[in-house]
């Protein structure tokens, strides 16, 4: 069983999505502005449709925290959907409404709507994208954002940055970076409305979703994360499920629409020879072992090796076209134009902070695995003594 785990509930225009996570130790200061600010973040971006507009999110505290700090009894976090009040009708739990000629019945290829409507056998497709749409993800950032108070408290940082969005993308990766090199970029791609740290790539993703946009079409991308300041010693090669990059990879590739995942040079590695592929050791009284490259992306034998861990994940374009694929109609049989549902050109940006946070979720929990505790002052101990073992050996 994980040490830290969450489930979420909620369909998409439903009164609300609720997680519960469970695991988080006793004693940690959090407060409501904490996972308001990473729900905000998940809300910009260049390129996303009107549901933005219509949605402000607030997570409610409905459990585990009394008086500004966590009590280590599982956390449950609300956030409602304010655009409901358009949908109580047709979303509601009883049978009172009449939705015979509301049912979606045009299939979108690239979404879950048709192989659930054949698993769930749901002659309304509604039925299976109310919960496939990505809003579930708030809901994940909600969680995460718990995640990311945990480990800041030990001095671990996750971050991110947009390198590619459709053909607008950076030419060559820089992974070598230190953790100083980190901050200051994903300081940069705060202030991008693509997370882009690069100006002039910055203008060309910004043309390119306009263009996309306007030609009723839909961008994916890549974005690059890290993990600074994770002591040597988490996640473990003892056993295939305790990897840290097998966890990782898993999380990354559960969220909606991606479809890569590298962890450090990732599928360069498989072009280049042995030599320029792994990190030569070296050592210094001060800091300890150390490495010059970071080509392995943090993480040796599915443990943590005390470089910044270098995730990259590639996101395919939204499946929802405004000039929109063919399809077959459920009822019909007959080719048709896809549904369209209200829908982003480009959710990249948004993608990247959901992605931090599930980085956060699977990175506290292999950590507390590995500490153990029940409160945060005993982790806190216990992650000292990692690092001054790292140190001192
Ligand atoms: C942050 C985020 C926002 C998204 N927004 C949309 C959207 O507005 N319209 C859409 O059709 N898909 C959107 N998607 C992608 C779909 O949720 C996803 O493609 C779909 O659930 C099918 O899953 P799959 O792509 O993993 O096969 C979004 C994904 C993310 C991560």
């Amino acid at each position: 069983m994980a040490a830290l785990r969450y489930l979420t509930a909620g369909e998409s225009h439903g009164p609300a999505l609720t997680v519960i996570v469970e695991g988080m130790v006793a004693g940690l200061p959090l407060k409501a502005e904490d996972l308001d600010e990473q729900l905000a973040r998940r809300q910009k971006g260049h390129g996303r449709g009107g549901r933005m507009a219509i949605e402000k999110d607030r997570a409610a505290i409905l459990s585990g925290i009394r008086g500004g700090k966590t009590l280590g009894s599982p956390i449950c976090l609300q956030i409602e959907n304010r655009d409901w009040k358009n949908w109580s009708t047709i979303m509601a739990a009883g049978a009172e409404a009449d939705l015979m000629g509301r049912r979606v019945t045009q299939p979108r290829p690239g979404h879950a709507d048709l192989a659930g409507a054949i698993k769930y056998a749901q002659r309304d497709i509604r039925n299976i994208l109310e919960r496939s749409s990505a809003r579930e993800t708030a809901a994940r950032v909600a969680a995460g954002a718990v995640a990311r108070r945990f480990l800041a408290e030990l001095g671990i940082g996750v971050c991110s940055h947009v390198t590619a969005i459709g053909d607008a993308a950076a030419v060559g990766g820089i992974i070598d970076r230190t953790e100083s090199d980190w901050v200051r970029l994903a300081a940069q791609a705060e202030q991008s409305t693509v997370r882009c740290a690069d100006s002039a790539l910055e203008q060309a993703m910004i043309s390119a979703i306009d263009r996309a946009k306007s030609a009723g079409d839909s961008l994916g991308g890549v974005i690059e994360l890290a993990v600074l300041g994770l002591p040597v010693g988490v996640g473990s090669h003892v056993q295939s499920d305790r990897r840290l990059d097998g966890r990782i990879a898993g999380a990354m590739m559960a969220i909606p629409a991606i479809k890569g995942v590298e962890i450090g040079l990732g599928f360069a590695a498989a072009l280049r020879p042995g030599s320029q592929v792994h990190d030569e050791i070296g050592y210094d009284r001060e800091s300890g072992y150390g490495r010059r490259t970071n080509r392995a992306g943090g993480i040796e034998g599915g443990i943590s090796n005390g470089a910044p861990v270098v995730v990259r994940i590639a996101m395919k374009p939204i499946p929802t076209l405004y000039q929109p694929l063919m399809t077959v109609d459920i009822d019909s049989r007959q080719p048709v134009a896809a549904s369209v549902e209200r829908s982003d050109t480009c959710a990249v940006p948004a993608a990247a902070v959901v992605a931090e946070a599930v980085l956060a979720l699977v990175v506290a929990d292999s950590l507390l695995e590995t500490t153990g505790g029940d409160t945060l002052a005993q982790v806190r101990e216990r992650v000292a003594a990692m690092r001054e073992q790292a140190l001192r050996f």
